[in-house]
């Protein structure tokens, strides 16, 4: 409803101009969705604030506008005629015609009523961003799932989105692995074919535990580090088959969550870290300071009350983390070709780095980084823990591998399934078990996360993410799979051209929710919280279950069929588009 509620602030503010022309002070109508549905569907607060400057009573001053809107041919064609309620709130109510009208727009728009910005810029959404040769985690789950869901709504609302993994594929690490490497599969550098180097994560363990214990070791890595950053061919060559390697694991997991990233790791802005000392330089932020070149951040102290800095050259010449962040920062809001050309660079990473980037975006801004009106902005997601608040991990006590992660979801909702099979005395062909077992499982796995506010920790748990009850994945899938059911039964769910009219509570309460979809999704947008749209899903999918159950469909009036039949189609598109914009698919049948 947000095309209705955007001409009602209008009218109203309109209505206020004409109640108080002489007022000295702002006139804002204060427009908000109702708090309770008998209070209509907004509710206009702004009489309240006025009270003190026009020394009126709130009551008095509401009644003014509400004259004043009543006068207004467009207000009183979208409203019935409004209540003042309390000290002085005025409640809204769109005409019932007005809102059916807005269904029938709904049901011939793919977008279901969600325009697509008139202002679309690129948007640059850094995430999932594992390191190589290290093992891919939860955490990167996460900002895998978060990030690629922030992703699909900025996409369908029309920006053009770089989705970038920021691999780590650069740094020290990579002395100790290449010293290993060509000591124990020196055959791997002298074909020119993709090498098998088996498990990268043990591959680590092994490189890490010799660095550890054996000195010659670790001299032999540390000229390693400096010939890889001198280009040595061979320590190049080394360093491109550990990232294919571990590029290839990655891509397992992504084409399983079907999730589209482009790499670009820290190593493609190594040209570019001289130019961000030099940058610092000439804004006159730089100091050094016991050798190592740093920014001081404003408003940050450490314990002992200092300024804390964010180090971007170590005194041995290296460059840090931050230094490659402050590169890709200047590269992703840079001109085209030269650059990204971004508005907006979104970070999916979990809270830990909040202080990491926090820092960066300052120096960032200080050295005049950030285009005019452009966003920086870090989307910071808790800890995944197990069931008992901890640390997630196996029953043996390691860190859990993604891999097994989902095949265990996905096992889960197998065995889920043949026992509902059993009991409904149903049989099914062996391929829909694996098909249905297959989406559920990791539509659980991605909506249990999606659904939490991504800024608290969140407890994993097969149990509740796969339970055919409460706000999951089944459950919204279950939604979707009854309304097919209808048209299975006979419910002409395409035909479109009927005249909408709606009796009963039940679908009004359903119109009403349906049409709320495109405030969900500019909120999304906005403030990136992808547990907005799961909760709206949930809710809609608990009002269509409560009409469905209370209202005949199939067995209706033939009046009130093809409007109740146009609820339902209307219900299970936006259903679909929804869990879709989550990354989710839905099924006909399971
Ligand atoms: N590789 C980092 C990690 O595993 C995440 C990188 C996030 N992106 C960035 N531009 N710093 O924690």
């Amino acid at each position: 409803m947000l095309s209705l509620s955007q001409s009602l602030d209008a009218q109203l503010r309109a209505a206020m101009q004409r109640a108080f022309p002489e007022a000295d002070v702002g006139l804002d109508p204060q427009l908000a969705p109702a708090s309770k549905p008998e209070f209509g569907d907004f509710q206009a607060n702004g009489a309240l604030p006025l009270a003190k400057p026009l020394r009126q009573a709130p009551r008095q001053i509401a009644t003014v506008i509400v004259e004043q809107l009543q006068a207004d041919p467009a207000f009183t064609d979208l409203c019935l005629e409004p209540q003042i309620a309390g000290p002085g709130f005025i409640n809204l109510t769109i005409r019932p015609e007005r809102l059916a009208a807005e269904v029938s727009t709904r049901l011939g728009d793919e977008r279901l009523g969600v325009p697509a910005v008139s202002n679309a810029a690129p948007v640059v959404v850094d995430f999932s961003s594992p390191n190589i040769a290290k093992e891919m985690h939860v955490g990167h789950l996460r900002s895998t799932i978060i990030g690629d869901s922030l992703a699909r709504v900025l996409e369908f609302r029309g920006h053009p989105v770089l989705r970038l993994n920021h691999v780590g594929d650069w740094g020290t690490q990579f002395g100790m692995l290449i010293t290993h490497l060509k000591q124990v599969a020196p055959e791997a550098l002298e074909t020119a074919d993709a090498v098998d180097l088996g498990d990268l994560v043990a591959f680590y363990r092994e490189a890490k535990k010799r660095f550890d214990d054996d000195e010659a070791f670790q001299s032999t890595s540390r000229d390693e580090v400096v010939k890889l950053q001198g280009g040595d061919p061979v320590s190049l060559k080394a360093w491109g088959l550990l990232c294919d390697q571990s590029r290839r694991e990655f891509q397992k997991i992504y084409d399983r969550l079907d999730i589209r990233l482009s790499e670009r790791g820290e190593s493609f802005y190594n040209p570019f870290l001289p130019g961000v000392i030099d940058g610092l330089k000439a804004a006159e932020l730089l100091v050094t300071d016991d050798g190592a070149r740093c920014v001081f951040l404003e408003g940050v102290q450490g314990k002992d009350g200092k300024p804390l800095p964010v180090i971007v050259q170590k005194s041995d010449g290296g460059f840090n983390y931050a230094t490659t962040d402050l590169a890709a920062i200047r590269y992703r809001f840079g001109a085209a070709p030269e650059g990204d050309g971004a508005r907006r660079v979104v970070y999916v990473t979990d809270a830990g780095q909040a202080n990491h980037f926090a820092g960066v975006f300052q120096v960032a801004e200080r050295a005049g980084w950030i285009p005019d009106g452009a966003r920086l902005e870090h989307v910071p997601f808790g800890l995944v823990q197990g069931e008992d608040g901890k640390k997630l991990k196996t029953r043996a006590g390691d860190t859990v591998r993604l891999r097994d992660l989902l095949d265990e979801a996905v096992e889960r909702a197998e065995t889920d399934l043949r026992s509902r099979l059993k009991e409904e005395e149903r049989s099914e062909s062996e391929q829909f078990i694996q098909h249905v077992a297959g989406t559920v499982g990791l539509a659980a796995v991605k909506y249990a996360d999606l659904s939490q506010n991504r800024i608290t920790n969140y407890q994993f748990s097969f149990d509740r993410m796969l339970a055919l009850q409460g706000n999951t994945a089944p459950y919204l899938l279950y939604a979707v799979v009854r309304i097919a059911g209808i048209a299975r039964k006979g419910g002409d769910l395409a035909a479109t051209n009927a005249q909408l009219q709606f009796s009963e509570p039940q679908e009004w309460a359903l119109v009403r929710e349906l049409l709320k979809f495109d405030a969900v999704i500019a909120e999304v947008e906005e403030e990136l919280l992808p547990n907005r749209l799961c909760s709206y899903l949930f809710e809609l999918s608990q009002v269509f279950n409560r009409f469905y159950d209370q209202v005949p469909v199939l067995k209706a009036d033939p009046e009130a069929l093809a409007s109740r039949l146009a609820l339902c189609r209307l219900t299970a598109d936006t259903l679909r588009l929804g869990l879709g914009l989550l990354g989710i698919a839905t099924l006909d049948r399971m």
